[in-house]
């Protein structure tokens, strides 16, 4: 039997969900039940009847799983997967901020760890950003750790004061404006998508800014045949699957080469594998902080449901 079809086989007996961040190796979605972006995880992950939880993510994206499911296993495949963002604010940094900004909503993207959630008032993931800061009718919100999202959040927003803390992705970080303007002239009839992580000035000049799932929703229904994607290459390795696959006629090109987060790589199929049959590594989450932490998430789940928060 080959890796795939063992996968699946234990998946079966195991009862069994295969979660995939469009980042992973596009191979993964050979075994995964649902792929996409951080929010669409997470909702799944919120609604799954599975008894284990694989997350081919990275581990903030298997923490969040875990808070929504205390009673479920949460596997990460490999314990590599990190993410240079969510390990630039620790508490200690957090309080700090705080202290110099006191009395203003603490709003956390969802790239942070379980203890930032626990001490943070509500958490956002990039597809609903705007939404969130817009929920909780505020004048001034704190953001972290993106500054750029934050940025990119003020700037759209016009009436909120945005207060960002001082972290970034270093793989979307570097795309510059530089990139945007060669690319508009390499590709004259070309959209540009983007992420807003990406440096706002990056952002400003794209025709398209979103999530990945954003990103690919969009170029699935666009009218357009070519678009450079500023975004992680296993965005444009799986939109570039399917256009073959479906018939799309469509070119997606990664907007330069080494626009790849080596966090989200690590996961192999062999990883997923063992990790089904040993049920390692378990992702779980310090009882102190565990409370704090779900409801920071799961005040941003309400928000979106009710569009105001208290
Ligand atoms: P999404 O919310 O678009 O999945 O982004 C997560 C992430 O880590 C992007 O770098
Ligand atoms: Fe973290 Fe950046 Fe990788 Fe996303 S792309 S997981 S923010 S390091």
């Amino acid at each position: 039997m080959n890796i795939i079809d063992e996968i699946l086989k234990l998946k079966k007996e195991k009862n069994a969900v295969i979660l995939a961040h469009c980042y992973q190796p596009v191979e993964i979605d050979e075994v995964a039940d649902f792929v996409g972006d951080s929010l669409y995880l997470s909702k799944m992950a919120a609604t799954t009847n599975a008894d284990i939880i694989v997350f081919a993510g990275v581990h903030f994206m298997a923490q969040s799983a875990k808070l929504l499911n205390p009673e479920k296993k949460v596997l990460l495949p490999n314990l590599n997967s990190g993410c240079f963002m969510a390990d630039m604010i620790d508490v200690k940094q957090l309080r700090e901020f705080k202290n110099q900004h006191p009395n203003i909503p603490v709003v956390c993207y969802i790239n942070s760890t379980a203890e930032v959630k626990a001490e943070s008032d509500i958490c956002c993931t990039s597809s609903n950003a705007l939404e969130i800061v817009k929920s909780l009718n505020a004048k001034e919100v704190l953001f972290l750790p993106d500054t750029y999202l934050g940025k990119w959040v003020e700037h759209k927003l016009g009436n909120v004061k945005v207060t960002t803390y001082n972290g970034f992705c270093p793989t979307h970080l570097r795309i510059r404006t530089e990139d945007i303007n060669n690319a508009r002239k390499m590709y004259p009839d070309a959209e540009i998508l983007t992420h807003p992580e990406c440096h706002w000035e990056v952002c400003k000049l794209s025709d398209f800014v979103g999530s990945t799932k954003d990103i690919m929703e969009y170029a699935k229904k666009s009218k357009g045949k070519q678009f450079v994607i500023a975004t992680e290459k296993g965005v444009v390795d799986r939109l570039n699957r399917d256009s073959k696959l479906f018939g799309w006629e469509k070119e997606f090109i990664l907007i330069k080469d080494d626009i790849i987060c080596q966090n989200m790589k690590w996961n192999t199929l062999e990883d997923i594998y063992n990790s089904l049959k040993y049920e390692q590594h378990e992702v779980n989450v310090d009882k102190e902080v565990f409370c704090y932490a779900k409801k920071c998430v799961e005040r941003m789940f309400e928000a979106l449901k009710t569009g105001s928060i208290k």
